[in-house]
């Protein structure tokens, strides 16, 4: 038994050991969800990557399977990198992946179940015509990676994108197809945005403008928007935009030019990358998936055998209230691991004060809470300069007039560890309110060698809305959630006393002149079969 055991998670996807990164192919296919990912089975650290496998009924419980698809290949030899699966019409399953081939260049490869009855799809052929695709005229051959799912064309092709840049300028090259074996590299770049660099595992998909359920990938018309996301090498998160694809040219346009991908948005404003979405046919929803890494060291990764988690899968639909971002919320599954309800309703936390909420255990929890500012309060306040971030204004100990407040997960007696997880708000001179959602990292474990930042970013708050905020605390890993899912924050933290029976939960109000009011449910979570 390893000292640092403590660390993996209960409800969290991962490996029994060894590496792990991006999401794979994710699809669901005959009954089953699958999960495919990059894993490293010789180490905890990244090297010869193959496809690790999993199923699940429910995205939550899983089974692991054997190794999809090795290094076997020279067009595969240094690496079986990230992919994507895409139902043909007659429900057939193709994959195409990035190889790293014997000389490290990267290529496209083919490959498909090799039974396809076989629910589980244990056994993979690769393509004999293998490789697909090399780096095409201009590219380097080591920016040409991540092909997507594949959607179709007005004309009944197929058609997908691939990440890469021409010198500085992050792109996504389009390829239309009729058998996934030979390809037309379309003049047309799906987008393209200057000073981003690398784009890895871009995403693209249809959203409704209703809100309301998943689309397949080619789903287009009125009603449709479309979401690009890339994977920003330069900064390694995860970036997005809205916009309009034109299917006859192959071309997306950002709906709005200052929130473009990799300056605009972001899935998550903490530790999110290399994620992939699905439509589940199973649930009519779309479904996303990432990779959530280590910020302690290499060193201690080692020592506890492993590194990495997958995020609990988020449903993604477009927030219809604010027309500007799309809305994450963990799968409904999440919450058939719920027990143990603890509920405080109107609850006033005066100005400057903690409250701790006496659980008999706080390291695997679902926590669901409103909180509201005091009106009278708000309106007699001056008006002041609105410029706030989380991450430079000192966190959850410095006070401003409306914030922050929140709770402060995987704490311990004594709040010598503790991780805020709060809002802050300001009024503007004019009157205007801004909110900002945050994470304070900063006194989450005694340890000196873990990533300690501060994270967080601006939360749209309509009128009328009340505050607030959903967390999944899991050991190592918490998942902050605000106002529905418009702004989240993933954080791996590494307590070293606030660990199982002893992390404890506080609710805190570290304003000067607010009191809020707080309702909250609070569950247990069950451990999922991993
Ligand atoms: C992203 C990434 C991909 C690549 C894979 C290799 O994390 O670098 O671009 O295909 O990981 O493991």
């Amino acid at each position: 038994n390893n000292m640092l055991d403590w660390q993996r998670t209960a409800f969290h996807f991962q490996p029994k050991k060894n590496w792990m990164n991006d999401p794979n192919a994710p699809v669901f296919y005959n009954g089953w969800y699958h999960l495919f990912y990059q894993y490293h089975p010789e180490a905890p650290v990244w090297g010869k990557i193959v496809w690790g496998h999993a199923v699940s009924k429910d995205l939550i419980n899983w089974r692991h399977l054997p190794i999809a698809m090795e290094t076997d290949q020279w067009y595969d030899e240094e690496g079986v990198w990230t992919g994507s699966a895409t139902i043909l019409s007659d429900g057939q399953l193709v994959v195409l992946y990035t190889g790293s081939t014997n000389e490290s260049l990267q290529v496209q490869n083919l490959a498909y179940p090799a039974d396809p009855s076989d629910p589980l799809l244990i056994n993979w052929v690769k393509y004999p015509g293998n490789p697909v695709l090399v780096p095409p005229p201009g590219i380097d051959n080591d920016d040409f990676r991540d092909p997507t799912t594949a959607w179709k064309t007005p004309d009944g092709k197929w058609r997908f994108t691939i990440g890469s840049k021409i010198n500085k300028t992050g792109i996504s090259l389009v390829y239309d197809t009729e058998d996934f074996k030979t390809f037309e590299l379309l003049d047309q770049l799906l987008h393209a945005v200057p000073g981003t660099g690398m784009w890895e595992c871009v995403d693209f998909y249809p959203i409704s403008k209703l809100g309301e359920n998943g689309l397949d990938t080619s789903v287009d018309g009125t009603g449709v928007k479309h979401v690009v996301k890339a994977s920003m090498d330069a900064d390694r998160n995860d970036y997005y935009a809205i916009g309009t694809y034109d299917a006859y040219k192959g071309k997306w346009t950002p709906d709005s030019p200052t929130l473009d991908v990799g300056i605009g948005l972001r899935y998550d404003y903490g530790i999110y990358y290399a994620s992939k979405t699905f439509f589940d046919q199973n649930k009519q929803r779309r479904v996303l998936w990432s990779w959530i890494k280590e910020t302690d060291t290499e060193a201690s990764d080692i020592k506890k055998g492993w590194a990495s988690l997958m995020g609990v899968p988020r449903t993604i639909v477009f927030d219809k209230k604010t027309q500007n971002n799309i809305i994450q919320w963990p799968v409904e599954e999440i919450n058939q691991l719920r027990t143990n309800l603890t509920a405080f309703k109107d609850v006033v936390v005066e100005a400057g004060s903690l409250v701790p909420l006496n659980l008999p255990s706080a390291s695997q929890l679902d926590i669901v809470a409103e909180f509201e500012v005091d009106k009278k309060t708000m309106e007699l306040l001056n008006g002041a300069d609105t410029s706030y971030d989380c991450a430079k204004n000192g966190g959850a100990v410095q006070r401003g007039a409306l914030g922050p407040f929140g709770f402060s997960v995987l704490a311990n007696e004594g709040l010598a560890e503790h991780t805020p997880v709060y809002f802050y708000v300001v009024k503007g001179v004019g009157g205007n309110l801004k909110t900002f959602f945050c994470v304070d990292q900063s006194r989450s474990s005694n340890a000196n060698d873990v990533d300690k930042s501060i994270y967080g970013s601006i939360v749209p708050v309509l009128k009328g809305e009340k505050l607030s905020m959903r967390i999944l605390v899991d050991h190592s890993i918490v998942e902050s959630f605000a106002q529905e899912g418009r702004t989240c924050i993933t954080s791996r933290v590494y307590p070293t006393k606030a660990i199982n029976n002893n992390a404890q939960l506080f609710l805190f109000n570290n304003a000067t002149a607010t009191k809020v009011t707080v309702s909250v449910n609070i569950w247990q979570m069950n451990s999922a079969v991993v």
